[in-house]
C-alpha cells in the first residue's frame, strides 16, 4: 500500500488539532511536518515546542522534513518526541553518512532529501544501503502550492532502478505539487510515499480522507 503524507504546511494553523484529528485511525497515513528555519529556505514555519505537542497528542506516524541549515541540532533536540521518520537535506550536511548513522540510533525511520537540482548520483551506495527513505523534492523547498517539476520523474525512476538492482529497501517519497492529475505517473515511476499539502487542505475537511485515497 502506498503511504500518503498530508503536509500540515497548508492546514488551518488556528485549528491545528482538529485538522490533524481527521487523519487519526487512517491506515498508511503519515503527518508531514515541514520544519523551515528561514535560512536553509527563506520561509519559516514551526519548531520544537509545537512538534512536541503534536507528537504527544496524536497516534499517527509523524514525518519530520527538516529544511534547516543545522539538521544535527534539530535531530538531537527531537530524538525523544516519538517522531516516526526524520528527513534532512543532503545539501545541508558536510557528512551525510555520519548523520544518517547517528539518526538511526534514535529514529525508527531515517530519510535524506534531494532538492530539484541535486542529482541522484550525490547519494552514495553507503547512504542508500542505510536509508529508510529518500525524499525527492519536486519543487524548490520552502513553499506550498508550487507546480510539480516534471524532471523529478526521471529521478524517481533512477532511485527505483537502484533499489531493484541492489536490493535496497528505502521508500521513495515525493514532495511538492503532488495532485490528483499527476499522482499516478509519480507512483508508476516508483514512488510509494506521496506528500501533499495544498491539494489535501484546500478541500473541505470532510473530503480530506477521500483525497488521500485518490492519491494512492
Ligand atoms: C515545501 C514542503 C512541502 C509542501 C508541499 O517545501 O516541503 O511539504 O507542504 O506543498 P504542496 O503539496 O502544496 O506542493
Ligand atoms: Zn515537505
Amino acid at each position: 500500500m502506498n503511504i500518503v503524507s498530508p503536509s500540515i504546511l497548508s492546514c488551518d494553523f488556528l485549528n491545528i488539532e482538529s485538522e490533524i484529528k481527521h487523519f487519526e485511525g487512517s491506515k498508511d497515513v503519515w503527518m508531514h511536518l515541514d520544519i523551515m528555519d528561514g535560512h536553509f529556505v527563506p520561509n519559516l514555519t514551526f519548531g520544537e515546542p509545537i512538534i512536541k505537542q503534536i507528537c504527544n497528542k496524536f497516534n499517527i506516524p509523524m514525518d519530520a522534513h527538516l529544511m534547516v541549515s543545522n539538521p544535527e541540532w534539530h535531530m538531537n533536540e527531537m530524538k525523544d518526541y516519538g517522531l516516526h521518520n526524520i528527513t534532512f537535506h543532503i545539501e545541508a550536511c558536510d557528512n551525510s553518512l555520519e548523520l544518517i548513522t547517528k539518526a538511526k540510533e534514535s529514529y525508527p525511520s531515517v530519510g535524506i532529501s534531494i532538492k530539484p537540482k541535486t542529482p541522484v548520483s550525490d547519494l552514495t551506495s553507503d547512504m542508500l544501503e542505510k536509508l529508510d527513505l529518500i525524499l525527492v523534492m519536486s519543487v524548490e523547498p520552502g513553499f506550498g502550492g508550487q507546480g510539480f517539476i516534471p524532471e523529478s520523474i526521471d529521478k524517481i525512476k533512477e532511485l527505483d532502478r537502484l533499489r531493484k538492482d541492489n536490493g535496497y529497501s528505502y521508500q521513495i517519497q515525493v514532495d511538492g505539487g503532488v495532485k490528483g492529475d499527476n499522482s499516478k505517473v509519480i507512483r508508476e515511476a516508483g514512488a510509494n510515499n506521496l506528500v501533499a499539502g495544498s491539494y489535501v487542505f484546500k478541500q473541505p475537511a470532510n473530503k480530506y480522507l477521500n483525497i488521500v485515497e485518490t492519491l494512492r
